[in-house]
């Protein structure tokens, strides 16, 4: 063990059972000497799960629906005072798309669901940030970590509005960065991950292919979550003190790749 977060106190969202991404975060990070709140949507809580993943790591669960001030204040303020001090990180692994959950193609989209998507995975982020910004919750050096996937960038129809929401999440990581950088010396940036077997990632309508196609165009494979937290766990430490405003891709190469052999070969199988 090498202790790359002893002393540090942070706040970990989006730790739905123990397939999230966010959850294995939790283990690393608690392994690696970390103090944190964990929180999740009042609905999520009370699923229960949670509750084990704060025992194993000594931390407190602090309910928060993020499209809600109220309690994204709450949550700010005491987590600060369970921890006893300011916060040197926090991760938002949030994201939801109604549109998706309910089956509406892209060219058909609800925008009262819309919103809602929105709401839940991009400005939530802006939220997060800004709620922390404004408490000057955040130590100087402090990292704060979103996590995106290259949809936002790249066109995979399937990912339908998330798409959109993930454009947004990077966006708002350049733009905040800019302002936590300068006025507190807070680090602000992205983790663009690989597909990830977990609950959001399956709700994705043909999600195995997307799966198994990246894992075949990556000369790595793909980033699997444990792999993924290590890296949340680099970008909290002090050997990241200067990373800030960044989309930083953890997918083993995928988002350099034109083709691959083994995606050649999977398409001239029987030809
Ligand atoms: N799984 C993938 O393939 C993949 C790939 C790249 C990026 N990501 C991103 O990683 C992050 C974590 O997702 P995951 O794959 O671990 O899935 P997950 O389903 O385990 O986590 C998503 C979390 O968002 C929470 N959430 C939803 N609505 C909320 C609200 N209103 N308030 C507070 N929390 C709310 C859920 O309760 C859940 O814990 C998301 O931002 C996702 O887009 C996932």
């Amino acid at each position: 063990m090498h202790n790359l977060l002893k002393g540090k106190h942070g706040i970990i969202s989006g730790a739905l059972d123990p397939k999230s991404i966010a959850w294995k975060v939790a283990e690393r990070c608690h392994a690696q000497g970390a103090t944190f709140t964990l929180t999740n949507a009042p609905i999520a809580l009370r699923l229960g799960t949670i509750n084990q993943l704060a025992e194993a790591t000594g931390s407190k669960v602090i309910g928060c629906d993020v499209t809600q001030q109220a309690d994204m204040d709450r949550l700010v303020q005491e987590s600060q005072e369970v921890l006893g001090g300011k916060l040197d990180f926090v991760l938002h692994s949030i994201g939801m798309s109604l549109n998706i959950r309910k089956g509406r193609h892209y060219t058909d989209l609800d925008y009262d669901h819309m919103h809602k998507t929105l709401d839940i995975s991009a400005m939530s982020w802006h939220r997060l940030l800004q709620t922390c910004y404004k408490a000057d919750a955040v130590n100087e050096g402090g990292s704060m970590l979103a996590l995106s996937y290259i949809a936002s960038q790249r066109v995979f129809p399937d990912y339908s509005e998330m798409a959109d929401a993930k454009s947004m999440l990077e966006s708002i990581t350049r733009s905040f960065g800019y302002h936590f950088g300068k006025a507190k010396g807070v680090r602000v940036n992205t983790i663009s991950q690989s597909p990830t077997k977990t609950t959001a990632g399956s709700g994705v309508k043909g999600f195995d292919a997307f799966y198994d196609y990246a894992d075949k165009m990556s000369p790595l494979g793909n980033a699997n979550a444990d792999e993924c937290a290590d890296y949340c766990v680099m970008l909290f430490s002090d050997y990241t003190r200067k990373v800030t405003m960044q989309n930083l891709f953890h997918d083993g190469g995928f988002s350099f790749m034109g083709i691959s052999q083994d995606v050649v070969e999977q398409m001239t199988k029987g030809m």
